[in-house]
């Protein structure tokens, strides 16, 4: 490694918690690659780096590519993926861990296509490879909050699996509730479609507000820096 003094060269060193003993700060390095010294013309380099760095955290990762996916292949899913994703739902989190949900997995075409025509925001549904219809115990506080964090999680391990779902209805879905036999102790909050994406999506390119018109630091309108 050359003299780092003269800011000409690019120094990447490995960051370690061994190099701050005690309880991380904010100002603990965490682990990874720390570029301390780049010539201007190697930005490019700094920004392929950083992406590398990001994209070193496959949940961020998901999070920041999932698309909504209203279209899908005439493919099934293995099994094994099915499986992982209805195992998603059942892990989890829920206040007081009280698991005031059902998922149903639907794979019968038949179903998927009845299940479509009742959902008039989501009528793709009926070209899904399968679809997850997510309960939960109508008298259980927190039950909708509970069923929407298990909703993400199943749409976040699909996308981590190749797989395209979306969030179609929100409650008020008694009709998919008798076609599936769910009792009347249960109330649908919504039908996951899952299946691989018909068309390529443009990973990331998302439609939100500006970050910083919906994050602050410490009070509310300070900017987060
Ligand atoms: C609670 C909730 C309900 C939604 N309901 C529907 C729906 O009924 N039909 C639909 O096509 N999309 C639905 N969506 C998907 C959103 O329209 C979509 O996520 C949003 O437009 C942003 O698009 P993106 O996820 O591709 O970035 C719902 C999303 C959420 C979180």
């Amino acid at each position: 490694m050359r003299d780092p003094a003269h800011g000409q060269y690019l120094v990447i060193r490995e960051r370690s918690h061994s190099l701050s003993p005690g309880p991380p700060t904010s100002a603990t390095p965490r682990p990874g690659y720390h570029i301390r010294h780049i010539r201007p013309h190697c930005r490019a380099l700094r920004i392929f780096l950083n992406v590398g760095r990001i994209m070193a955290n496959p949940v961020f990762e998901a999070l920041r590519t999932v698309l909504a996916i209203r279209e899908y292949q005439d493919r099934d899913v293995p099994e094994d993926v099915v499986r992982r994703l209805a195992e998603s739902g059942h892990l989890s989190a829920s206040a007081g861990n009280r698991q005031p949900w059902h998922f149903v997995v639907v794979r019968d075409r038949a179903t998927l296509q009845r299940l479509g025509s009742l959902m008039r925001t989501g009528p793709y549904v009926a070209g899904s490879a399968f679809a997850i219809v997510v309960a939960y115990e109508r008298d259980t506080v927190l039950a909708v909050s509970d069923a929407s964090r298990a909703s993400q999680s199943m749409i976040l391990t699909a996308w981590g699996d190749g797989v395209g779902s979306n969030w179609t209805g929100f409650g008020g879905l008694a009709e998919v509730a008798t076609e599936l036999g769910i009792p009347d102790s249960y109330d649908v909050l919504a039908v996951l479609p899952f299946g691989y994406p018909a068309r390529r999506v443009g990973k990331g390119r998302k439609n939100r507000k500006p970050f910083g018109g919906v994050v602050s630091a410490e009070r509310f309108g300070q900017p987060f820096n």
